[in-house]
């Protein structure tokens, strides 16, 4: 009986085992956040990660054309292991992918809502991620294409390099706008004081 039970449990670590093989994975190791041709692998469930912000009217660039006559939405997402190390520590850890998403703004005007928005079609997703092993500045820019499971690095000419690392108050992200890490970061002396308007 015992040595039955024993058994069952060494078959079952042996699939197990397998099924992580199968993955490329080593039992104990994280999958990496890059496939093997450098892009960044949309993370899966960015949807139930924190979010950390949302702008109006923030957006900048083609998403903001492509967004049409109405000011965007710019939702921001951390995972929950990045956001409890920000709150530890007022800088964010190694590898942390911060999410964008970019919204339409839809108007409604029903009585008793007045002159009211409410967040309509995705316009783009993009993403940056904290990596001082990879990249030469510390952080990498991404499109991740709405139909796509990756998306490639931004060249780091592009506007998005400069804008974050001149105008952000923590590291380079824009904390100055998020409501609850503003606080905790000035608590943490990591807020650097700068302009709101660029
Ligand atoms: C003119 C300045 C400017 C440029 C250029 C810019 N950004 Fe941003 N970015 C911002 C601001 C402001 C926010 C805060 C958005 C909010 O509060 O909704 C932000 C937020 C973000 C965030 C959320 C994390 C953070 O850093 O706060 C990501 C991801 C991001 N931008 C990606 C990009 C990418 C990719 C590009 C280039 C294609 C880009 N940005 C270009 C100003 C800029």
């Amino acid at each position: 009986m015992f040595s039955t039970i024993r058994l069952r449990g060494f078959a079952i670590a042996c699939v197990a085992l397998g099924a992580l093989a199968l993955a490329g994975v080593r039992a104990g190791e994280v999958p990496s956040i890059y496939t093997h041709d450098g892009q960044l692998v949309k993370p899966a469930a960015y949807r139930e990660w924190v979010n950390i912000g949302t702008g109006l009217g923030m957006a900048y660039g083609p998403a903001r054309e492509k967004a049409g006559a109405h000011p965007p939405f710019t939702n921001v997402y951390v995972s929950p292991a990045s956001y409890r190390g920000f709150l530890e520590r007022g800088v964010w850890p190694e590898q942390t992918v911060f999410v964008l998403e970019i919204r339409r703004s839809v108007p409604v005007n029903a009585a008793g809502v007045g002159n009211g928005h409410y967040q309509g079609d995705l316009v783009a997703i993009e993403a940056e991620v904290k990596d001082s092993a990879r990249f030469e500045k510390g952080w990498g820019f991404f499109n991740l294409p709405q139909d796509r499971e990756s998306g490639a690095q931004i060249p780091t000419t592009a506007s998005c390099y400069a804008c974050h690392a001149t105008n952000a108050a923590v590291e380079n992200t824009f904390v100055q706008f998020y409501p609850v890490l503003r606080d905790v970061a000035k608590q943490h002396r990591t807020f650097k004081d700068v302009a709101t308007t660029f």
